[in-house]
């Protein structure tokens, strides 16, 4: 890839987990990486993966729960890279109460919002903000980091969050078709269990009879879903659109 053609992905949620592993396949193919989350480690994490890969990856500090902080993030990585050629929506969160999910009775208005706030919302405000100049420049890759509560009912996944990723599908369909002939694809993957710092917050038991539950009786790794990101991500991916990828051992066959 020549300098000309070199691509600025940014990836949310990129600290850890899911986020962290596609960072990491990214810089591999050679994209400048852009790293956000609210943790404060993710600027040694951005340094350490470019220590231990070469390339160029740099972190901009952001809390999506709030419009404010999503859109001051657009505003900051639009400001140092002019312009964003890749975005993986991955940030997420799914509150545990007791390692156990919220039932129905126990969620809140509050806790409802904040769920949707950094699930959902935050993916539509940094499309809505980033999605154009992809179209004005005719090339864009969008990914969105759903779940498999969204291909089928779970018993342990609260209502928030299922709502919340089911949202996050309509959102890709959406813009994939708004999208389709500018140059810019949408794209979602469903992850079904795997093994990250959202899924620690099981308890052992749940997540010994989650990994049973499971065809391939075990849980995946945070590669295994960068995998398939990576793919939608390059040109190789031009004429998918508007897809839903499951990535879960299994999990859900449809
Ligand atoms: N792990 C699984 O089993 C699984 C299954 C299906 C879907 N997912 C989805 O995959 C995505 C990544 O999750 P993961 O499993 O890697 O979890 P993780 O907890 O390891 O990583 C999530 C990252 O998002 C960051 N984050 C959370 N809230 C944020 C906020 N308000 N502002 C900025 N950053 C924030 C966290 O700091 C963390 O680094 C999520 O959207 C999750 O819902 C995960």
């Amino acid at each position: 890839m020549t300098m000309a053609q070199e691509r600025i992905a940014l990836v949310t949620g990129a600290a850890s987990g899911i986020g962290l592993a596609t960072a990491e396949l990214l810089l591999k193919r050679g994209m400048v990486l852009v790293l956000t989350d609210r943790s404060e480690e993710v600027s040694t994490i951005a340094s350490q993966l470019v220590s231990r890969i070469g390339g160029r990856a740099s972190a901009i500090r952001a809390e999506l729960s709030k419009e404010e902080g999503v859109l001051q993030l657009a505003v900051d990585v639009i400001k140092q890279h002019g312009r964003v050629d890749v975005l993986v929506n991955n940030a997420g969160i799914h509150p545990k109460k007791n390692g156990d999910k919220f039932y129905l009775e126990d969620i809140s208005a509050q806790h409802w919002a904040s769920v949707m706030a950094v699930n959902l919302t935050a993916p539509f405000l940094l499309s809505r903000e980033l999605i154009p100049q992809m179209k004005a420049r005719r090339w864009g890759r969008v990914v969105n980091v759903s779940s498999c509560a969204a291909r089928t009912a779970f018993r342990k996944t609260s209502a928030a969050y299922v709502a919340s990723k089911h949202g996050l599908i309509g959102l890709t369909h959406t813009c994939a078709a708004e999208c389709a002939s500018d140059g810019v694809t949408v794209n979602a993957v469903a992850p079904g269990p795997i093994q990250t710092g959202l899924t620690q917050a099981y308890t052992t038991e749940q997540r010994q009879a989650s990994a049973q539950s499971i065809p391939m009786g075990r849980y995946g790794e945070p590669m295994e879903v960068a995998a398939m990101i990576d793919f939608l991500v390059s040109d190789a991916a031009s004429f998918v659109t508007g897809a839903v990828f499951d990535v879960n051992g299994g999990s859900v066959i449809v």
